[in-house]
């Protein structure tokens, strides 16, 4: 592994590479931190000043914007009303980039059943959990800070991986305590992609399969994210600002609270409704859409309440990751040429993971 190239304090007298590394064998996570009692946060977690200013609420953004839902109840029910249901994905998609579904199909005691059956797995002894950890990404893994050697400060999270497709998974290799509940709501999620992928191809004029045609959603990753109690939220964060890679995420959050989305120069809150799935657009369809689409950037505030947050983030992603995708012919002109250069996602996605943290956002990479 690299040695790490940023500090976050130039003051720093701790040997944080050797803090990095002792946190990384403890095949633990920060649950185990937590679960030893610890009352202040070690300080690999303490994130820069200039990232803990923007954690408060700022009096500017405060109630700004709303992350809008969208009610897919009858979306069939006649042309019209999915013409009606478009415009309002594509409107969604193309100002905040994020919004939310309700009347989705998946009951609600799905959803419910999910979380805990998550939760479950995270609070399971540490003895179980320890084989699970891993720094190879295949299959069923716990991570906590998958960047921890490359980034210049930790976030209070930990992580679930369970890839179901385009390879897909054997059951046995899913946690008992979560498997029938997790593959039962994984199932039931494709459905809802495969409207919503239909929705965003006519939102921006494309035949209804064209998202099909490019092998968007044939790849699978849920990410089942434990945020822990955090003794000093103040000082840390769930998770850093980021936008999704892939083409689509889907959502699930118990009612804690947390998410927000960059709107303008602050942060909206994205407010937990239990029967709602949260959808976001990835960086894949603003390249492919030459940004008619957005991926927004967003992040998890830590938080004292006392209660852990659990939250699903399914990933569709293209299934021939060797496929090279750029701003669709159909979509670009001499008005609006291409803003981005083609590349195969799975470059793209190599350049994700080994992302330093700088100032440039990851779509950047594919930029003109
Ligand atoms: C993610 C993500 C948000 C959440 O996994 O990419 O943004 O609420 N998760 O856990
Ligand atoms: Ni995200």
């Amino acid at each position: 592994m690299a040695p790490p190239t940023v500090t976050n304090d130039s003051n720093q007298n701790y040997d944080r590479m050797k803090e990095v590394k002792q946190f990384d064998e403890s095949k633990a996570g920060v649950k185990g931190l937590v679960d030893a009692g610890i009352t202040t946060i070690p300080p690999i977690f303490v994130n820069p000043p200039e990232v803990l200013a923007t954690l408060k609420p700022s009096p500017s953004t405060a109630g700004a914007a709303e992350i809008p839902t969208i009610d897919l109840a009858g979306v069939d029910s006649s042309p019209d009303h999915r013409s009606a249901v478009v415009e309002q994905v594509k409107c969604a998609a193309s100002t905040v980039g994020f919004f939310q579904v309700i009347n989705h199909g998946i009951p609600v005691e799905v959803l419910d059943g999910a979380i805990t059956a998550m939760k479950a797995v995270h609070e399971l002894p540490a003895e179980a959990k320890a084989p699970m950890f891993k720094r190879e990404i295949e299959g069923v893994s716990l991570v906590s800070n998958m960047d921890l050697y490359h980034s210049n400060a930790a976030y209070w999270r930990d992580t679930l991986l369970i890839q179901f497709a385009p390879v897909p998974i054997d059951p046995a290799e899913i946690p008992e305590v979560c498997r029938d509940r997790l593959i039962d709501y994984n199932e039931r999620t494709l459905a809802v992609k495969d409207l919503l992928l239909e929705l965003l191809s006519e939102g921006l004029g494309l035949i209804r399969g064209k998202f099909k045609e490019l092998t968007f959603g044939e790849a699978v990753t849920l990410s089942g994210h434990y945020y822990p109690y955090c003794p000093q939220p103040d000082l840390t964060i769930g998770f850093r600002s980021h936008t999704d890679p892939g083409v689509l995420t889907l959502l699930l959050q118990d009612n804690m609270g947390g998410l927000q989305v960059k709107y303008k120069e602050g942060w909206v809150d994205v407010k937990p409704v239990r029967e709602a799935l949260v959808v976001n657009i990835g960086d894949l369809l603003q390249i492919i859409s030459n940004e008619k689409y957005k991926s927004v950037d967003h992040r998890v505030l830590a938080s004292n309440s006392g209660e852990a947050r659990v939250s699903m983030a399914t990933f569709f992603n293209p299934g021939a990751a060797e496929n090279v995708y750029g701003p669709l012919e159909e979509l670009t002109s001499a008005e609006d040429p291409p803003r981005y250069r083609r590349v195969t996602y799975k470059d793209y996605m190599h350049k994700f993971f080994n992302k330093q943290i700088d100032n440039t956002s990851q779509t950047d990479y594919s930029k003109i």
